[in-house]
């Protein structure tokens, strides 16, 4: 069975999307530690509830960003963690961590990339004036937000939309098309060719448009 590890600094609603996916059976995996940068992260109220380790690790504690990433590989290779998740962790991963996990760090970004990468996708999308958003799942490679895409789902964006209406809507199908990614990942089906990633079970399930057009 295919052993997780999560990144998180915040609330943790992916984390928490990924452990009732979990629960359910939909994915067959188990989470073997939650590693945050925040003491007050909420990820770590769902981590506890759930019996999952935990663990608060931050970068000031680090003479720098390479060792605080190899700190983190080591605490995920100890634990024999595969694939690890990124769910709302707000860094840049280093390089020494990419580099010990080649395609195999996933990271969900709210817009459709590679539009508005960064830390503010709602907020840039909303300024920018698009008509449709929406969410990417990716891998995670040594930029920002550049890795292969595996999912994307589209959203419209209205007018008189803010980020927080924009991120609510987007963030219903961030909870689904994560957990969907992780199930395609621990089956197996999912192929990385240079950028690309081939999903062996269809087209249908890489490109999800909604509502439907
Ligand atoms: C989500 O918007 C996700 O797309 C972005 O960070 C946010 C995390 O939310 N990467 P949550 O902590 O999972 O609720």
């Amino acid at each position: 069975m295919l052993t997780i590890g999560v990144l998180a600094s915040g609330r943790g609603s992916n984390f928490q999307s990924i452990i009732d996916n979990i629960e359910s059976k939909f994915i067959n995996a188990e989470i073997a530690l939650l590693i945050t940068d925040k003491a007050d992260a909420y990820a770590i109220e769902r981590a506890k509830k759930h019996n999952i380790n935990f663990l608060i690790t931050s970068p000031k504690d680090f003479q720098d960003k390479d060792s605080y990433y190899s700190h983190i590989a080591d605490e995920l290779e100890a634990r024999g963690v595969g694939l690890v998740i990124l769910a709302g962790f707000m860094r840049v991963v280093g390089k020494t961590l990419v580099q010990r996990y080649p395609n195999r760090i996933m990271n969900i970004h709210p817009a459709l990339l590679p539009s508005f990468p960064g830390l503010h996708g709602h907020r840039d999308a909303i300024e920018y004036g698009v008509k449709i958003s929406g969410c990417t799942v990716h891998f995670v490679d040594e930029g920002v937000d550049t890795g292969p895409i595996i999912i994307q789902a589209a959203v419209p964006a209205y007018d008189d939309d803010t980020e927080e209406s924009l991120s609510d809507r987007i963030l219903e199908h961030e909870h689904r098309i994560f957990p969907l990614a992780i199930k395609l990942f621990t089956e197996g089906k999912i192929k990385v060719k240079g950028r690309k990633v081939l999903i062996d079970s269809g087209r249908e399930e890489s490109a999800l448009i909604n509502p439907p057009l």
